[in-house]
């Protein structure tokens, strides 16, 4: 057995902190004065290096959060009548405190239930066709999650058939990439391919759960989408005055495909956590491990028991369901001791 870890976090990737490469460019970036309010060269390289990335001319704004960065993208993507498709347990539903209702001025979430956390083209075409009368806020939007909130990924094909079903009743598609990264690693898919090649509108890339401080970045692949929306980040108190020093970070994640290595790393150790609980009777996987997510059942009084010994986690998905994410800097160390724990929890 290791030596005792402390501490025991394991609730979510932004528990980690700032990878090293991101912490070289937010100091180099200090190194000298530069122009304030996204002027400045940092912000036009990072924007440029995610063209590159994407094979694509997009519109890239950097925000502060991920909850800014999906009620701002949504907002700019329907009007105050219309309404956003997506899945009952998606973060823009559950944890964002009616951000994108806000923002949107009133525009209505409609949920939606789905396998593994995902969205269906069945599930999506029930809800557009339910009404069409001037009483019911027209669907305009389908936000997916990737990878989803259970740490399941929509694949390619999965994608496309949302994107036709969008095409058959005129949705955009927006996609919260709060573990993006995650998802390319899961799929060993390139951005592009996961993106615009499948027709999203918007992507949210989370740059906080990759190695950040803070930062995520919005990329429209639709740049009608992006008309005035500066004007939105500045309005909503998103447009930082020292952007560099969300913009300079990004480039550490993203020069030598650093965000991929992080990715890879922390879907590693998801697998290895996986592979450990597969040995241990009483807990039992709830959904696949595609991303850097592990979902596990276990009896309430292990659950305490693991609380009691300083684990943090999530248990939002039900009563016996634990939720633990790995980020790029979890360790096996970390995660032989959470497996001896649980065994413990699981015998006493
Ligand atoms: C799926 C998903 N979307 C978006 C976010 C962004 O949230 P925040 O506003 O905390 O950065 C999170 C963070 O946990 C998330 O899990």
């Amino acid at each position: 057995m290791t030596s005792e870890c402390s501490p025991r976090f394991l609730a979510s990737d932004n528990t980690s902190g700032m990878c090293p490469e991101a912490m070289e460019m937010l100091l180099k970036a200090n190194h000298e004065d530069d122009l304030a309010y996204g002027n400045d060269r940092w912000t036009a390289l990072a924007a440029d290096r995610f063209r590159e990335m994407f094979d694509y001319d997009c519109e890239v704004f950097f925000v502060f959060n991920g909850t800014a960065a999906n009620s701002l993208a949504l907002s700019a993507m329907g009007r105050s009548y219309h309404s956003v498709i997506c899945h009952e347990l998606a973060h823009i539903e559950t944890d964002e405190c009616g951000g994108p209702e806000f923002f949107s001025n009133g525009a209505k979430l409609l949920t939606s239930p789905g396998a593994n956390g995902k969205l269906t083209p069945e599930g999506i075409e029930a809800l557009v066709t339910k009404r069409s009368d001037i009483h019911y806020p027209k669907p305009k939007v389908i936000s997916l999650t990737q990878a989803t909130e259970v740490g399941t990924v929509y694949s390619r094909e999965e994608l496309l058939a949302i994107r036709a079903m969008a095409d058959k009743y005129d949705l955009r598609l927006h996609m919260d990439g709060a573990r993006f990264a995650n998802a390319c690693v899961g799929l060993n898919a390139s951005p592009a391919e996961l993106t615009w090649q499948v027709g999203i509108d918007a992507l949210c890339f989370s740059g906080t759960k990759n190695g950040l401080a803070f930062g995520e970045a919005i990329l429209f692949f639709n740049r009608d989408l992006a008309e005035d929306f500066a004007y939105r980040c500045k309005q909503a108190g998103q447009l930082a005055s020292k952007m560099r020093f969300i913009a300079a970070p990004w480039l550490g994640l993203l020069d030598n495909d650093v965000w991929w290595h992080n990715a890879a790393h922390a879907n590693a150790m998801a697998r290895y956590l996986a592979d450990g609980l597969a040995d241990l009777p009483g807990a039992s996987l709830m959904f696949p491990v595609e991303a850097n997510g592990v979902f596990v059942e276990l009896p309430l009084n292990a659950i305490e028991a693991l609380k009691a010994k300083g684990w943090t986690f999530y248990t939002f998905i039900g009563a016996g369901g634990a939720r633990f994410v790995c980020s790029w800097n979890t360790s096996t160390a970390l995660l032989d001791q959470l497996l001896h724990d649980i065994r413990a929890a699981l015998d006493a």
